[in-house]
């Protein structure tokens, strides 16, 4: 809620709209269900935050979005586009990357031997967070519709389907992983679709990565031990898979 936004260039006041609209974003993915309406009862004035966030007067002169409207004025995007994409960062990067933070707190809790592991040897904390991806899966599920028919293993799926895409699953799916369904920080685990696949994978997750890797970093230098204190909440989401709340004991 901090390092982010302040990335983007985002205004300090009002950023606690940015929560309700990422779970809205995130719930309007797939049938209009209770969570839907519930996350849209306030939409109007929380997407007129965000919409007014994005233009190019209200962000800071040196941050991602301003180099977003700086491709605007060499033509490569129109000022609407401009303002698009900036709300495309900030409807994408901040839930995904909060639920993979807190995954990574919970494996680590949860497998106190590959935390050891890791504060043994440091250089595997962009493959742990890696892992976490492939093994948590922010991102549970994506749809998308067929523009033709379509020939999945056998399958046929008409045209004009749609068709709900399992990321979560097939980042557990046996014929692809050893040991699918075991936490391991040293796994290489390329390849995963975590961040997606193809022309919509995620364009983010360099940033996504670098979070995750700067967090790991900083707690194997300064912490000895990390332990669940509690029952963790999930927070249900029709797209993504996170916690509400994780309490932890930190020492
Ligand atoms: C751990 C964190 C993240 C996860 C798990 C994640 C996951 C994903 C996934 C699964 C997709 C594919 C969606 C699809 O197939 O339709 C995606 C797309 C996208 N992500 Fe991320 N993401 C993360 C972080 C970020 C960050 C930090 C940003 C922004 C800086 C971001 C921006 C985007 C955007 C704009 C797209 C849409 C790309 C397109 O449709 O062409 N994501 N992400």
């Amino acid at each position: 809620m901090s390092v982010f936004p302040d990335a983007i260039g985002v205004v300090k006041e009002g950023r606690e709209n940015l929560l309700p609209y990422g779970d809205m974003a995130f719930n309007a993915f797939g049938p209009r269900n209770e969570l839907f309406e519930k996350s849209f009862a306030n939409a109007q004035t929380v997407a007129a935050w965000i919409a007014e966030q994005c233009e190019r007067e209200n962000l800071s002169e040196d941050g991602i979005g301003a180099s977003v409207y700086a491709a605007a004025d060499r033509g490569e995007v129109s000022e609407e586009e401009a303002g698009l994409l900036v709300r495309s960062l900030l409807t994408a990067g901040l839930d995904t990357t909060i639920f993979g933070i807190g995954a990574t707190l919970y494996c680590l809790a949860q497998h106190p031997e590959q935390w050891a592991k890791l504060k043994a040897e440091p250089r595997l904390a962009r493959s742990a967070f890696t892992e976490v991806i492939r093994y948590m899966s922010p991102a549970q599920t994506f749809y998308r519709t067929t523009n033709a028919e379509a020939d999945v293993a056998g399958t046929i799926i008409p045209e004009g389907q749609k068709v709900l895409l399992c990321l979560a699953a097939a980042n557990r799916d046996p014929r692809q992983w050893q040991d699918a369904d075991e936490f391991q920080v040293d796994r290489r685990a390329v390849g995963h679709v975590g961040f997606g696949h193809g022309i919509h994978v995620c364009v983010g997750q360099q940033l996504a990565r670098l979070e995750g890797e700067a967090i790991l970093k900083a707690l194997i230098d300064q912490v000895s031990s990390i332990e669940l204190d509690g029952e963790p909440e999930y927070r249900v989401n029709n797209t993504l898979r996170g916690f509400d709340r994780l309490p932890l004991h930190i020492t």
